[in-house]
């Protein structure tokens, strides 16, 4: 196989567990991609600090910039807008591809770095930065490019729906939940940003952006958070037969002025028998109403270093099989190609 070499910025929560994988299904994921995927280094702050996955030290280094140069795809997980917004550039201006998780940053500077790739014929790929493992940026960009979609509802911050889920079921405290948010690597560096809502807006935005194909910039977007639900809110909820979650509503109105689109999150009732009243944890789901589709749930893991690891690597190998095919099209690989196995041996 061709060799591509592959950086990565960033080694938390997500980072490690990508470099982990990366390195544990190396043959698997080079038979798939059809080149190997070789990771040149990692750029991290403190070279020293523990990571949850082991790591190589020589891999590891504080040298973003040098990183980036030579490389095929460059896989951005460290968040924050800067120095993550430079070096997603820098990474596109040198030919390389790019894989982010990072929602803050395409939720306010999405126009610029698809601009730049564009410029460039480079790819920017996103699966990860809006609802964790679960695939709704391809569904919502491609398969659903055929139809109308009215109304999306969605829980799309994990540590939030985390925090409420156990508010709920177990009447825990508020900060002693956060905490364990937190330690479980569900949580932004900066909490603020899941229990404020700033997380789940961006990730609004940038669906609300796809489903109805238009730029929905983040100051559009009407944004509550969690802090103010507390316990005995969460109880009159419950007597009532509601639950309250973190909802994110992305829908198209029409007045008599012809069309506009609202985006909004805020602490919502919801009805128990309503299917997101049954999102635990730190999952997330949305519910998408298309025209001509119907009611679409898609639901999983919202949040946590492995699970959004999947949603990663499924975007390096995408990035992978465009390299391969010289950068036309999307390089995807079709039923044709796979390898026929025996059933009962996959
Ligand atoms: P973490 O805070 O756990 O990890 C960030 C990593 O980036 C750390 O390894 C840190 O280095 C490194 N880093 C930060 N700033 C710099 C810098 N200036 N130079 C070099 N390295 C730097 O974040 P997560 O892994 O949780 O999240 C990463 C991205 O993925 C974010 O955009 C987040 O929104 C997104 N995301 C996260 C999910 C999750 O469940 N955690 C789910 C979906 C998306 P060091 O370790 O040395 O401090
Ligand atoms: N902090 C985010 C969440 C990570 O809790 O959903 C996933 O985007």
């Amino acid at each position: 196989y061709r060799r591509l070499r592959v950086a990565l910025l960033g080694a938390g929560s997500v980072g490690s567990q990508v470099a982990g994988l990366l390195r544990q299904h190396a043959d698997e994921l080079a038979d798939r991609a059809g080149a190997r995927l070789e990771l040149v280094g990692i750029a991290v702050r403190d070279v020293d600090a523990p990571r949850d996955v082991e790591l190589p030290r020589e891999l590891l280094t504080t040298d973003a910039e040098t990183l980036i140069v030579g490389a095929d795809i460059v896989i951005e997980l460290m968040g924050g807008i800067e120095p993550a917004r430079t070096y997603v550039l820098q990474a596109i201006n040198s030919g390389a591809d790019v894989v982010t998780g990072n929602k803050a940053l395409l939720a306010t500077h999405g126009p610029e770095i698809f601009d730049a790739a564009d410029q460039v014929g480079a790819e920017v790929y996103y699966e990860a930065a809006a609802a964790g493992a679960i695939p709704i940026i391809r569904p919502l960009r491609d398969s659903l490019a055929g139809d109308r979609v009215q109304r999306i509802m969605a829980i799309v911050n994990g540590t939030t729906n985390y925090i409420l889920d156990r508010m709920d079921t177990e009447g825990a405290e508020f900060a002693d939940v956060l905490a364990d948010a937190q330690r479980l690597g569900y949580a932004e560096a900066d909490p603020t940003a899941d229990v404020e809502g700033f997380d789940a807006a961006q990730k609004a935005a940038i669906l609300a952006s796809l489903a109805f194909h238009t730029a929905v910039p983040l100051d559009a977007v009407h944004r509550e958070g969690i802090t103010a639900i507390d316990k005995s809110m969460m109880d009159s909820a419950r007597h009532a037969g509601y639950v309250i979650k973190l909802l994110a509503v992305c829908e198209r109105l029409t007045g008599p002025e012809g069309e506009s689109i609202s985006v909004r999150v805020y602490p919502t009732l919801i009805d128990r028998a309503h299917p997101l009243a049954s999102v635990h944890g730190a999952n997330n789901a949305v519910f998408v109403q298309a025209e001509a589709a119907g009611n679409l749930m898609f639901y999983g893991a919202g949040a946590g270093g492995v699970q959004t690891a999947s949603a990663v690597l499924g975007d390096v190998v995408s990035a992978a099989r465009r390299h391969i095919a010289g950068g036309v099209g999307v390089g995807e690989s079709t039923l044709a190609n796979l390898p026929v196995v025996p059933v009962g041996r996959v």
